[in-house]
Order: C-alpha cells, then structure tokens, then sequence
C-alpha cells in the first residue's frame, strides 16, 4: 500500500519504518527539515534499539523516503498522523498545536477515497471534531483513529508485533471499509494473530489513555507501598514478589523506585484529568492527581536519602549519578526522574557528576550546567555518594568491590531497587533503597 506518515518524531519515525518494513510504499513528513534530512540518509534522530537496521534496510530497498513537502502525500492513499501532543506550558491539558496543523496542511492534499489514521495521543473528541472538519472540506475522505501502545526500547518490535490493534472508525459503510484497509495495513501483524478491536472514535481515544492511566496508577500504587514500607520496615520489593504471583495483579510494573517519567505517563495522566474536568468528571479519575503527587514524592525521596547519606548536608559533595534517561535502553530525558533529581542536588549544593550510555547530549540540551562524564568510573571516582537512577544493565552488573576502590565514600542510593543489598552492604557499603 501507499502509506503517507505525518510527523516524523520517535512515534512517527518508527512507525513510517515499520510499515515500510511490512512491505509498504512509505513517505515520511516533517516540517523539520534538519531532523528530514538525517532521516533520509537512513540516520536515526534518537536512539532505538532496531530502528536503524530497519531505516537503513528501507530506505535502501527504496520503500521508504523522507521529504518535508507535504504535498507528497498525494502519492500516497493511507496517511497516518503521528505527531506530538506535549503538556501545555503553564496547564495540564494536551497541546493540540502540532495535530490541528497537521490536519489543516494534510487536509488540502488529499484526494477523494483516502484514509486518514490518527496515531497521536488526543484528548477524547478529538477525532470527532477532526471529522467533522474533513467532512466539510474532503467529504469523501475518512477518519480512523489507530492508538499506538510502543515502550520506548521496544519500539519497532511493538509496531510490527503489538499486543493488540485499535481502530477508531465511524459508523456504516465507511467505517467498515476504514477496518478493511487498516486490517490490509497491518495484514502481516493481524495474520500474526494480533487481537484487533474495532471501536467508536471515543472507545480508541480512551483506550490509549486508559491504558497509561492504568500503568501510572500501578507504579504508583507500588511506590506508595514504598512509603508505608519506609514506616514500617517492610521490604516493598518482597511485597511486590508476593503479590505479584496473584495472576489477577501480576508482578509487571510493580517495580518501585524513583517512579515514572518520559513523554508519555506523566503527561498523558495529566492531559486526561485535564479532559475529564472539561467534561465536568473530574471527580471520576480525581485519583490521578494522586498518582501524579506519589510519583513525584519519590523524585524528592531519592533526593531526601542522598542527603541522609551524606550527614544531611551535600554542600560540596560530589555526588555520581549513574543514568539520565527515564528508563535503560532510550536516550530519551522527558520528564526524567534522573534529570529532576541531579538538579535538585545541584541547587542543594551538590557537585553531580553524571553519566548515561546514551543520553547524555540529550540530558546536555535541558541541563547544560551539569558535569557529565562518559563512563560509569569516571563518574564514581572520588564520589562522596553514589545514586542509580536508570537501571541500565552495565549499572546493575557494577561489582560492588571493585566499586569501593573508586569512590572516595562507600555510600548508595539506589534508586531503582535493581542492586542486591546484602552485596553492597558486604563490601561495605551504606546502601539505601525506596522502601526496602
Ligand atoms: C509507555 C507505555 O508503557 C506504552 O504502552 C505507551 O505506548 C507509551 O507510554 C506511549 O504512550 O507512547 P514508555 O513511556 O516507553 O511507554 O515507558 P514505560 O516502559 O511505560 O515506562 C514509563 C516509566 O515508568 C519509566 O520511567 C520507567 O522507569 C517507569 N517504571 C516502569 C517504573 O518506575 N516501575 C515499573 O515497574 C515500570
């Protein structure tokens, strides 16, 4: 098929190289013609383990190109729009910027019996106000909304081989024809086996959201068993082993630490009470804030345990922090638990000295006044205090020996409850967990 994708950002990007990878004829626009330019020299904007095999193999098979002419899409006849909707500044509520902009330019190119797919997470009625914009100027032109559900990390495994597909359509004929060609986009996923649910528009919208509403919630339901645990001297990792084999609970993301960051939870929890407030349901998801509050309690708490560590004052301790990213395997520092809590100490006087795999000229851009330092021993070395934000795999595996001939104190904080503590504290170190 003829597979036009707008926006080329993490989602947009591996999406126009997955489908490429399906077998589609794909073309990827982007106003941004630095990020388009890259891209089309078969070069990632940002790191994704598998993306730049599949963008290489693509683009050289000559399936794939980027260009930022939106006119191009009339080449193609399916067009999917997959760009950002960050939180407003100044509010909760989702900036719809980049997605009206997007229509009202896609919208002038299109032709009669085209399929336009929403990827992007929208608040609910989005789409519904959407198609009814199209309806008066493209009438024979369709709205599908097609939620996406990739971990950053896993992105290119998670489009091509998701846990489920979602679509969005209207009612009668051109609704069920909307299903029939997006079943004949995704026809090597849905063969596969993937479950696929056909909905209302609002059904897919919420589905997205929900979704992220359900893991924030379950992270921050594990966190704030942290905080009791911290009270009561019980062991929350323990906790979440124990009722985790409750298949009804399940033991994923109950991992407790410094809670979750990134482009998506924080602010797609936030944007969805935004919503539901306009709605005059505020009170049904009320609980979110909550979430929200828990969360960035622990961001304070690491920061509270560091300052424990080191006799309550960090003036002018130098303080290793081993990740930046808000998870291993991205480069990505949106709303980053690490980044928050390296300024933090900073501003309490601390010399942070950080270090990540691959985030650090993306930490560089939002906090320039950092040291940072290539490699987990130049961080550690002579550091008063030592704080594991990212559970990257070569943090996890540092040898705790070995470590306490670098520092200056033996002294961790682990962020992310990933280090064995009997190990640590047999090398003699002071270790300290959230909630353990
Ligand atoms: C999240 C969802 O998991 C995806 O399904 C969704 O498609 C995506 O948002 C999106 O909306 O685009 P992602 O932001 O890549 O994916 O990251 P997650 O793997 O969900 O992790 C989010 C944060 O929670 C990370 O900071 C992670 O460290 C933290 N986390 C995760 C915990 O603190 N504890 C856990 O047990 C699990």
């Amino acid at each position: 098929m003829r597979i036009s994708v707008i926006g080329c950002g993490y989602l947009g990007v591996v999406h126009a190289a997955a489908m490429a990878e399906l077998g589609h004829q794909v073309v990827g626009i982007d106003v941004d013609a630095v990020k388009i330019a890259r891209l089309d020299a078969g070069l990632p904007t940002f790191f994704e383990p598998g993306l730049p095999e599949i963008l290489a193999s693509s683009i050289a098979s000559g399936r794939l190109r980027f260009t930022t002419d939106v006119s191009a899409v009339s080449e193609a006849e399916v067009h999917f729009v997959a760009v950002g909707t960050p939180q407003t500044a100044g509010s909760d509520a989702a900036d719809m910027t980049f997605v009206d902009a997007a229509f009202s330019s896609l919208i002038a190119h299109v032709k009669p019996g085209d399929l336009i797919v929403g990827k992007s997470t929208v608040p609910v009625g989005t789409a519904a106000r959407l198609a009814e914009q199209i309806a008066a100027s493209a009438p024979d032109v369709t709205l599908a909304w097609n939620p996406e559900f990739l971990r950053e990390g896993f992105a290119v495994q998670d489009t091509i081989r998701p846990d489920r597909l979602v679509y969005g359509v209207p009612d009668g004929a051109a609704g069920e024809r909307a299903a029939r060609i997006l079943d004949e986009v995704y026809a090597a996923t849905v063969a596969a086996g993937t479950p696929v649910i056909v909905a209302d528009y609002a059904t897919a919208e919420l589905v997205k959201v929900s979704a992220n509403a359900f893991l924030a919630t379950k992270i921050s339901f594990i966190n704030a068993m942290a905080e009791i645990a911290e009270a009561t001297g019980a062991d929350v990792t323990k906790l979440a082993d124990a009722i985790g084999h409750d298949n009804r609970i399940g033991r994923r993301f109950l991992n407790a630490g410094v809670g979750f960051g990134g482009g998506c939870l924080p602010k797609d929890i936030r944007a969805f009470s935004a919503r539901a407030r306009e709605l005059g349901k505020g009170e049904a998801i009320a609980f979110l804030d909550e979430m929200d509050k828990i969360n960035l309690r622990r961001r304070a708490r690491v920061v509270e345990l560091v300052s424990d560590a080191l006799g309550g004052d960090v003036t002018g301790k130098r303080v290793a922090m081993l990740g930046l990213a808000f998870k291993p395997h991205s480069d990505d520092v949106r709303d980053s638990p690490a980044i928050d809590v390296a300024l933090r100490l900073t501003e309490e006087g601390a010399h942070v000295v950080a270090t990540d795999p691959q985030a650090i000229e993306s930490a560089r851009l939002r906090a320039p006044h950092l040291t940072y330092v290539s490699s987990a021993e130049e961080a550690l070395r002579d550091a008063d205090a030592v704080v594991l934000v990212t559970e990257w795999p070569e943090f996890v595996a540092l040898d705790p020996v070995d470590t306490a001939a670098i520092v200056a104190g033996r002294r961790i904080v682990d962020g992310r409850n990933s280090l064995d503590p009997a190990a640590w504290r047999a090398a003699g170190w002071q270790y300290a967990g959230l909630g353990r």
